[in-house]
């Protein structure tokens, strides 16, 4: 089990660099996608929570590592902007009764299946009419050595998406290689899934 408190301790300037993903950028870009409040599950430090603060959204998020949480608010802080954060295992965490969101990101979070699953289900039942679910992460066709880990139950396939999530409206579900570019760590082709739904 990764030690995220140890590494997020290591780096507060920002583990995974300062630049929100790359796919959660495209998707922010579609005309299509007016979400005007978010939730980020597994959200770090923050890079993609506050970039979405930065452009006026509504922003809560969630994250196992407190050592993230603190480093995040405090890059917050610098950067003027406000985010609900809080820190969570997702394995239990559920959103609080009412809440509602118009997009739920969960950008990396490579953990045993079941976690996996209780926190797209925690997002998806967070999600207004008509809302936007957004998934990246690396894929179980990942070959040993690449970027991410190695063990392929914490990794992601297109089928096990579809049947978290039976019910959704697909609007892209994507595998295969890209050269990431996001900071130190997400460096170097890799292979992804990349998977935005809504909710009908
Ligand atoms: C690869 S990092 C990605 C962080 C962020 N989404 C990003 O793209 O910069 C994975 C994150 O998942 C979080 N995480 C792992 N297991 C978790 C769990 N059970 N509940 C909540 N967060 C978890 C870690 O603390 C870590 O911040």
């Amino acid at each position: 089990m990764a030690d995220w408190d140890a590494k997020y301790a290591a780096a507060p300037e920002g583990l995974f660099g300062t630049e929100p993903s790359q796919y959660l950028r495209q998707i922010v870009a579609r005309s299509d996608f007016k979400s005007r409040s978010c939730l980020c599950l597994a959200d770090g430090d923050g890079r993609n929570s506050r970039w979405l603060a930065q452009r006026g959204l509504t922003v809560a998020s969630v994250d196992l590592s407190r050592v993230a949480v603190v480093n995040a608010t405090a890059l917050d802080l610098a950067a003027g902007v406000h985010v609900d954060r809080t820190a969570a295992d997702l394995d239990s965490w559920r959103p609080s009764a009412g809440a509602s969101f118009d997009a739920v990101f969960l950008m990396y979070l490579h953990a045993p299946t079941p976690t996996r699953m209780t926190a797209i289900d925690a997002g998806w039942q967070a999600l207004s009419a008509g809302g936007w679910l957004v998934l990246e992460g690396f894929a179980k066709a990942q070959a040993a050595g690449e970027a991410g880990p190695g063990d392929p139950t914490l990794l992601y396939s297109l089928a096990e998406l579809h049947g978290a999530l039976p019910e959704a409206s697909v609007q892209e579900a994507l595998t295969g290689r890209v050269r990431l570019d996001e900071g130190a760590r997400h460096q170097g082709l890799a292979e992804v899934v990349r998977f935005a739904v809504r909710k009908v």
